[in-house]
């Protein structure tokens, strides 16, 4: 087989995580503390495939260049494809067609987390010579996602967001496609929600008697487009890691599996992994429990953080009671304000939320 490209999708409107996502792309959300774009970029390098474009929207493109960049810090070259407007994914397809050329290549959504890479499944499509290939995962919630009927072990029939689902076996953002996709791209007609679907293409790709591969995912896969997704992720990921100290710590205590990036420094805290805590980072008096990933620059002081995501240089004050399940943008401030009278005070950007004990 012809040597695979790689195609990410990070385009799109990132709605579900609003209001984080009114300033930044979703894709560049951390889990972690690290944006979950990364993960797709480090799966399509560790599979061998050095040659990927990223479907960028113009609004976000700019920010997911400069954090991405041309990609030799993964060993991949990377090429930005500027989609003018979030149509779908088989549209994306279509807007990457020069790129990808007579090419096979594997699709992965930039919002999605795969445990335990691709390599398996791109040795799949290698050897049998599908016309595609797609993952699938029984999920207690499948109208949320498209999904695939199976026939003795045959894809028959793929609907995109079912509001009577007939399976729970769910698609994985992670596909496969030979150049046949594109035809069957261009065959569609926009959906319901105005999007042409890849669910489409693939039904069509069924249609024509093509041969399309059904893998049935081991491992986890996340969708992050939802805070609890984000926070499951997050999860996911922590679980992995491997506790290592750089930074500094004075007084302090950390239990289980840690990692305290160089430059962060900890005075009077006990941190109980896993967690995370970014370069830079300032935490004195204050509690960070399991599930935690604080970023860069983050300042916590006399306060209780738990099963968390705070973005880049937040800031948590004197809180009385614990957070937890929570996700910060980037410089947001909690805190109490020690002045009369004792009232909440906020200020707050739209589609935020709030929970008061
Ligand atoms: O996560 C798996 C699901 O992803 C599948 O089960 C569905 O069949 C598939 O349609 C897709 O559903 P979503 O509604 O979750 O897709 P979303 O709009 O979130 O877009 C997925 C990624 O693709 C995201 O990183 C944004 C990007 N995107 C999206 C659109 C609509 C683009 O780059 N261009 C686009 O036009």
């Amino acid at each position: 087989m012809q040597q695979l490209k790689g195609l990410i999708l990070s385009g799109g409107r990132g709605t579900r995580l609003r209001p984080i996502t009114h300033t930044s792309a979703k894709q560049l959300v951390p889990v972690a503390n690290k944006p979950v774009l990364f993960y797709g970029i480090e799966a399509m390098a560790q599979a061998g495939i050095d040659e990927v474009g990223i479907i960028i929207a113009p609004e976000t493109g700019g920010e997911i260049r400069a954090a991405a960049g041309d990609g030799s810090r993964f060993g991949v070259k990377l090429t930005y494809i500027v989609q003018d407007r979030p149509a779908g994914l088989a549209h994306a397809v279509l807007t990457a067609e020069e790129f990808l050329g007579e090419s096979p290549f594997v699709m992965y959504l930039g919002d999605n987390l795969l445990q335990g890479g691709i390599g398996d499944l791109v040795d799949a499509f290698r050897e049998h010579s599908p016309d595609a290939l797609i993952l699938l995962t029984p999920v207690p919630d499948p109208e949320h996602y498209g999904v695939a009927e199976l026939r003795d072990g045959a894809v028959v029939h793929l609907v995109e967001k079912p509001s009577a689902p007939q399976t729970d076996l769910a698609l994985v953002g992670v596909y496969m496609f030979t150049p046949v996709v594109h035809v069957a791209a261009r065959a569609i007609e926009p959906s319901a929600r105005g999007e042409l679907e890849i669910t489409d293409a693939i039904q069509h790709l069924v249609d024509q008697g093509r041969r399309v591969e059904p893998h049935i995912v081991q491992g986890w896969w996340k969708d992050t487009g939802r805070l609890e997704d984000m926070l499951a992720a997050n999860r996911l990921v922590l679980d992995t890691i491997a506790g290592h100290v750089e930074g500094e710590l004075v007084q302090s205590q950390v239990d289980g599996r840690v990692v305290i990036e160089a430059g962060a420094r900890l005075e009077r805290c006990a941190v109980r992994g896993p967690a995370i805590i970014g370069a830079g980072a300032r935490l004195v008096d204050c509690y960070v429990g399991p599930y935690t990933a604080i970023g860069e620059d983050c300042e916590i002081s006399n306060a209780e953080v738990e099963h968390s995501i705070l973005l880049a240089r937040s800031v948590v004050r004197d809180l009385d009671g614990r957070m937890e399940s929570s996700l910060l943008g980037r410089n947001v401030k909690v805190g109490r304000a020690h002045r009369q009278p004792r009232a909440f005070r906020f200020l707050v950007g739209d589609n935020s939320e709030i929970g008061i004990l």
